[in-house]
């Protein structure tokens, strides 16, 4: 977490970014990511419709949470817990470009590479999965399992 963190303040030293985390799984690794910044940060949250009770995607990806925090002209760093198809993302990322920030990148805890659907440049990492279902450290499985402290595989 701090190479992370010391990665991402080293490339924004001088600004300000926005943490801009993705609801509900990334509560815990953006919490853990913001301390670990030595540089001023700002944070807002978008919430996209999730998974259900399924393990797989359905595709289909509708925001139920839009920033607040006024990013026009501003560096935006997405925290999202997990990329998996990539959807999410990519059209979380589309909605923001709209609003004129002056560059987004994104900064993932797990960038699981089986599934991708979609090409998303994944800029920052926590570590990277070929597959498997992770649950634990805010994610969850049918928000079941977000409590648990480390990361677990779901079989
Ligand atoms: P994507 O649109 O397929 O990239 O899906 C991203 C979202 O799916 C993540 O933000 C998670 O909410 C959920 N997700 C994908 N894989 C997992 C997993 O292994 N464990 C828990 N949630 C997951």
């Amino acid at each position: 977490m701090k190479e992370l963190a010391d990665q991402i303040c080293s490339d924004y030293r001088g600004t300000e970014p926005i943490l801009i985390g993705v609801l509900n799984g990334v509560v815990f690794f953006i919490a853990d990511l913001a301390r670990q910044m030595t540089i001023p940060t700002k944070m807002d949250f978008v919430r996209a419709a999730s998974y259900g009770s399924g393990m797989t995607s359905s595709g289909t990806v509708r925001l139920t949470k839009d920033v607040e925090i006024p990013i026009r002209g501003k560096p935006v760093i997405l925290v999202e817990d997990i990329v998996d198809t990539g959807l999410t993302l990519a059209h979380i990322v589309e909605i923001l470009e709209r609003k004129g920030p002056e560059s987004i990148r994104i900064c993932a805890f797990i960038d699981k590479l089986e599934r991708r659907e979609i090409t998303v440049p994944v800029d920052y990492c926590g570590f990277q999965i070929e597959e498997g279902f992770i649950v634990g450290y805010g994610l969850d499985h049918d928000e079941k399992y977000r409590h648990l402290p480390d990361i677990y595989i779901l079989r």
